[in-house]
C-alpha cells in the first residue's frame, strides 16, 4: 500500500466490541489455521475484525503469502490497513472462511446480516469448502428468530411486491431498515434495500421460500450450511 492515508491509518472498529476477551481467544485459534498460500474468505462484523487483526500479525511476522476475499467494503478497508492483499472470486476459490453470526440454532443453522453484508457472506460461504463461524453464548438460540429478525436484501423497485409475498409466507412484522449515517433506508453494497422480517415459525424450507420471491436478492437465513461453530 503506497497511499499515505490518514483515513486508513486511523481506521478503527466503529462500535463497541462486546466480549473482546472471548473473541481474542478464538482469534488466536483461527490465526493458527492460516497456511502459506491460503485464500481466506473473510466475513463481516466485530468478531471477524478481531480475528483479522490477529491473522494479519501472523502474516507479517512469518511473511506468509495469503490473500483475502472480503464480504464488505469495511473489511476491504481493514485488509488494506493491515496489509493483507485482496483477491476476488473470479480469480480464486477460498480455501476456508471465517465469519460471525447473529443467531445459531442447535442444528448449526444461522441468522446473519446485521451488518447488511448477507449476500456476499452467503456467496462466500457457498463457495468455500471449510467455514468457521465464531460466536459467543449470547448467539445460541433454541429457535431461529428468537432475538433477531431475518434480514432480506431486496431489489429496490420490487419492495412492495416482496412485502406482499412475504406476508403470504408468514412474515408478521416487516421493517425497512433505516440508515444511520444518511436519511432514508440503508442502501446495501449492491445498491439494494434491506427488510427485516419477523416470522412466527422459521421452518427448514423458509430460506428457499423467501429466495423464490422475485425481487429478493438474498436472505440472512443460512439453513443447513456446512459450518463449524467456534465458541468465543
Ligand atoms: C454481518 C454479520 C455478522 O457476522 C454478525 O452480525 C455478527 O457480528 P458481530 O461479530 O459484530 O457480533 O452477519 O452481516
Amino acid at each position: 500500500m503506497n497511499w499515505q492515508s490518514d483515513i486508513l491509518t486511523n481506521l478503527e472498529w466503529s462500535g463497541t466490541i462486546i466480549n473482546l476477551e472471548g473473541k481474542q481467544k478464538v482469534a488466536n485459534e483461527i490465526a493458527t489455521k492460516v497456511k502459506d498460500g491460503d485464500i481466506l474468505g473473510v466475513g463481516s462484523g466485530s468478531t471477524v475484525y478481531v480475528a483479522l487483526i490477529t491473522i494479519a500479525k501472523r502474516i507479517k511476522e512469518e511473511g506468509l503469502k495469503v490473500k483475502a476475499i472480503p464480504t464488505s467494503i469495511e473489511i476491504s478497508l481493514f485488509c488494506a490497513k493491515l496489509g493483507i492483499p485482496l483477491t476476488t472470486l473470479f480469480e480464486n476459490k477460498p480455501d476456508w472462511l471465517f465469519d460471525g453470526a447473529d443467531e445459531v440454532d442447535p442444528d448449526k443453522s444461522l441468522i446473519k446480516g446485521r451488518g447488511g453484508a448477507l449476500f456476499k457472506e452467503k456467496l462466500l460461504i457457498s463457495s468455500s469448502s471449510k467455514n468457521y463461524i465464531i460466536v459467543d453464548d449470547s448467539k445460541l438460540v433454541k429457535k431461529l428468530g428468537t432475538n433477531f429478525p431475518v434480514p432480506i436484501e431486496i431489489f429496490p423497485t420490487a419492495l412492495l411486491h416482496v412485502e406482499e409475498e412475504l406476508k403470504k409466507i408468514g412474515a408478521s412484522e416487516l421493517q425497512l431498515r433505516p440508515a444511520k449515517g444518511k436519511d432514508g433506508p440503508i442502501i446495501t453494497e449492491n445498491d439494494n434495500l434491506i427488510l427485516d422480517a419477523r416470522f412466527h415459525d422459521i421452518g427448514k424450507d423458509m430460506e428457499r421460500a423467501i429466495k423464490s420471491i422475485t425481487g429478493v436478492i438474498e436472505s440472512g437465513l443460512f439453513i443447513n450450511y456446512n459450518v463449524e461453530i467456534l465458541m468465543a
